[in-house]
């Protein structure tokens, strides 16, 4: 059996898919190219899949043997699933174990974004801190603020949990609310939160019409999926200033970063590493080789999303 490894993963959990099957790896970190995916899939019988893989029709139409996709993240928008189901093909992903290592990265960008540490790194390292000023990098408070929290999850509701111990106000909203009840929590909160996942129904969530109507001043974080909003938007509404800040983890076209986003002020950008602390990323190896394993014996598969 043969099992192709889309990266190189942290912990020994590859060892015990090793004792079963043959291991196909690259040493790559960002894992196997397209074409290099794409000629490799012929004749494997599990693929375990970056968040950065497209797992798509035209991948499947070449992957005959395969009998699993184990998807190396807990958001599957990069995976067909419609396509995985007609061929009756199952599809896991790594849910639970990076709720704190996110909630934990959306706190580091609201903190970053509101009191401007990342600007301020870069002023002090281009030799611009000429010293302590009364006016100088004035950034917008934390405690105390009202946090929107769009997606209700493990996600957001942990980051709920951390924003308890800085006083905040928690609005929140699911895939249920109401459109009115979405636009309500915008124009109310002073930080808004991306935590849904990427689908037919929440891509472009935070359009250009949805972050005019947030106060002035409002800063916007997302850690989830790049797509979830307008970046040309956000962009324009940070150079106008009619938002104070933003911080993001995920882009709409990873790892190009849209040009509009690095010309924008007051803006933290991260390279997608919501989930990048070690016990998770140990955690999601784990989670993904269990799936793979299971599958391989035959056994029912953990965590199946398809
Ligand atoms: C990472 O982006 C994930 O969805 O786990």
């Amino acid at each position: 059996m043969r099992v192709l490894s889309g990266g190189p993963l942290v912990s020994g959990a590859l060892e015990r898919v090793r004792a079963i099957a043959e291991v196909i790896e690259t040493d790559d970190p960002i894992g196997w190219s397209r074409e290099e995916l794409l000629a490799r899939v012929s004749d494997v019988d599990a693929l375990i899949a970056l968040p950065s893989q497209r797992i798509d029709e035209e991948l499947l139409s070449r992957a005959p043997s395969l009998r699993v996709v184990a998807n190396h993240a807990v958001g599957v928008d990069n995976v067909d699933l419609a396509a995985c189901r007609a061929r009756g093909l199952p599809v896991t992903n790594t849910p639970g174990v990076l709720t704190e290592a996110t909630a934990d990265l959306a706190f580091a960008l609201i903190l970053d974004a509101c009191r401007r540490v990342s600007e301020g790194d870069r002023d002090v390292r281009a030799g611009r801190f000429r010293g302590w000023g009364p006016r100088l990098h004035l950034g917008r408070r934390v405690y105390g603020a009202t946090l929107g929290i769009v997606g209700f999850g493990r996600i957001g509701r942990a980051v709920a949990e951390r924003a308890r111990g800085f006083a905040m106000e928690i609005l929140h909203s699911t895939s249920r609310s109401t459109p009115q009840e979405l636009d309500t929590l915008l124009r109310r909160a002073d930080i808004v939160s991306l935590h849904a996942p990427l689908n037919d129904s929440t891509r472009g969530l935070l359009s250009r019409a949805r972050m005019e109507s947030m106060k002035p001043g409002a800063v916007v974080i997302n850690t989830a999926r790049g797509p979830l909003l307008d970046e040309v938007a956000l962009a324009e509404l940070l150079t106008a200033g009619h938002l104070g800040g933003a911080g993001l983890d995920v882009y709409e076209g990873e790892p190009r970063i849209h040009p509009a986003l690095l010309a924008a002020p007051h803006l933290v950008l991260a390279p997608h590493i919501g989930s990048a602390d070690e016990p998770t990323r140990a955690a999601m190896a784990e989670l993904a080789c269990a799936s793979v394993i299971a599958a391989l014996r035959g056994e029912a598969i953990p965590n199946r999303v398809a």
